[in-house]
């Protein structure tokens, strides 16, 4: 029997390999002959650990197990085990799954991710090998009419930053991944490193070779020790398949890459900052221009993409611009590994073409909060994005409609509050992140956002409240405008919805209830 019991990060920390261990060793007492599979999650992270059997109508799903469920699970028969209390039915049946349109991750939870076999057999490097029967220049085309924009949080259509780094001039181009996945409530990134690295090396052999690039580096963070384990192995694989290598799969392209490991600053996420640390310096943002893609790492042509945008890559190559274009609406086509998280119900990932509203992720697909309260907040996009309250949750999944209404979408994580979050704590709390996390290059940021703090703690003491309040709301406008990057630039972002959208929150305590 095939058993299927997740190597995820997030399936680790709540008991994956003990429930692996107790299935090895209870099927040994009972003479059972299993194949334990480590797969990648499905990314419904409340039901983990799920195991999954193979059966002949297709996998049946268990969860959450703990090790001590192991033996009833066997005596109920794992193949057909109807009556267990955890049993879920079809995988592929539960409604989580069935509702999301999986083009990024449609292996992701279903693969042993470190076989290469399994990886072909489920359609992959069909897209490298479109992409080494056309020129740089048609790949480019491709991806631009494919309407994918960069899945990191700015949206910059991702065909034209190759086809700049491609009319550059350089001896040596380089794409860099940028996997330093740093916002709250996201996990996309270190889901596809851990569960399906073959697409993301693909992907970037795929804009290697449209770019004229041969080098590659994945930069990531040491809080994701499993992720640089999984990209490590799987392009070690790579290489002695000659997937990676002086001439990729025989075509005369050549393409390595490695991984290189950040400390975990927020900051080097910033593409510039980034370049900065995979160069041995500090991680401090360069003014731009010029940009990376003229000149990036060591002063070379570089690609700098979002892990999910190159992962997005080789379907886009493997089924044409058309295919993916024909998902979303308006300017965001093609879908988005939508991240919940917070406190939410069915926590997890979510891939859905763009368009879905607000409130139908958070009451129907995330099913409200855990704790039952009402939904009070939605903060949008990682600790710069809006907070949304509901009256703004028909709002489309879309850069341009969450932009419309002062918010925005960036790495596509969505962080849920119940009725007993404190917006003024929020935003304090907003200023606080930046505070820590400033690289300190300019002024705004780096003292906007300490005074900010000493604002929002005056307006919680009660001492001249409208003033502070004023005084907050300007601090704020001289961060958006007068910062040289997105961490300053944007943490008015939070703050301001929060007394926006929340203003009784921003009412002094009365002295008898402090
Ligand atoms: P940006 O708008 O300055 O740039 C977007 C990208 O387009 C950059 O890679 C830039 O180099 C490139 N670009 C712009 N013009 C180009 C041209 N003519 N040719 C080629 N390339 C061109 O945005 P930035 O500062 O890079 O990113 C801000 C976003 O990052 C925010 O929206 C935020 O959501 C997101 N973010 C994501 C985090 C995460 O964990 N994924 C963490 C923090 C912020
Ligand atoms: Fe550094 Fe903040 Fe200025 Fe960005 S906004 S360059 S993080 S000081």
């Amino acid at each position: 029997i095939r058993i299927f019991v997740p190597g995820d990060a997030g399936a680790l920390a709540v008991g994956a390999d003990k429930v692996a261990g107790a299935l090895v060793s209870e099927a040994a007492k009972r003479g059972l002959d299993i194949e334990i599979v480590r797969n990648g999650s499905r990314g419904m992270f409340w039901l983990e650990p799920m195991v999954e059997v193979e059966t002949e109508k297709g996998r049946v799903a268990y969860g959450p197990v703990k090790s001590s469920d192991v033996p009833g699970l066997l005596d109920a028969g794992l193949t057909d085990g109807g009556s267990h209390a955890l049993n879920l039915g079809l995988t592929e049946e539960i409604d989580f799954l069935k509702r999301q349109t999986r083009l990024t991750f449609a292996r992701c939870g279903i693969t042993d991710p470190l076989s290469l076999e399994d990886y072909r057999a489920h359609g992959g490097l069909k897209g490298l090998e479109q992409a080494i029967a056309m020129t740089p220049l048609d790949i480019v085309t491709q991806v631009t009419d494919s309407g994918l924009r960069g899945r990191g949080g700015a949206g910059f259509p991702t065909g034209i930053k190759w086809k700049t780094v491609l009319d550059a001039q350089g001896a040596q181009k380089y794409i860099v991944c940028n996997a330093d996945e740093g916002d709250s409530g996201t996990f996309a990134d270190r889901m596809i490193m851990e569960g399906d690295p073959f697409v993301l090396i693909e992907g970037m052999v795929i804009a290697g070779i449209a770019t004229g690039a041969t080098k590659g580096y994945v930069y990531t963070r040491s809080e994701y020790p499993h992720a640089i384990a999984a990209m490590n192995s799987a392009i070690e694989i790579a290489r002695k398949n000659n997937v990676l290598g002086v001439s990729v799969l025989n075509s005369g392209h050549a393409f390595d890459m490695e991984v290189r490991v950040g400390a975990g600053a927020y900051v080097c996420g910033e593409e510039t900052a980034l370049l900065e640390s995979l160069e041995g310096r500090r991680g401090i943002v360069r003014a731009k221009p010029p940009l990376p893609a003229h000149k990036g790492f060591l002063g070379r042509p570089t690609v700098i993409n979002n892990v999910i945008s190159l992962a997005s890559v080789p379907v886009i190559m493997e089924k044409g611009a058309a295919f993916y274009k024909d998902f979303g609406m308006g300017r965001s086509r093609g879908t988005i590994p939508i991240q919940i998280a917070g406190n939410a119900r069915h926590g997890g990932l979510f891939e859905a073409a763009f368009g879905m509203t607000l409130g139908e992720l958070v009451d129907d697909v995330a099913g409200g909060t855990i704790t039952g309260q009402p939904v009070k907040a939605v903060q949008v996009g990682g600790p710069l994005g809006a907070y949304f309250p509901r009256a703004l949750f028909d709002t489309p999944f879309d850069y341009e409609e969450f932009a419309a209404r002062d918010g925005l979408i960036g790495h596509a994580g969505i962080v849920v509050f119940d009725d007993s979050v404190d917006m003024l704590d929020q935003a304090r709390f907003a200023m606080e992140f930046c505070a820590i996390e400033s690289c300190g290059k300019c002024t705004p940021c780096r003292i906007g956002s300490t005074r900010g703090v000493e604002v929002a703690d005056k307006i919680r003491r009660g001492e001249e409240p409208e003033k502070q309040l004023a005084l907050l709301t300007d601090l704020c406008n001289t961060m958006k405008f007068g910062s040289l990057c997105a961490l300053g630039g944007f943490t008015p972002y939070p703050v301001m919805s929060a007394i926006n959208h929340f203003p009784e929150d921003f009412r002094p305590v009365p002295m008898s209830q402090a």
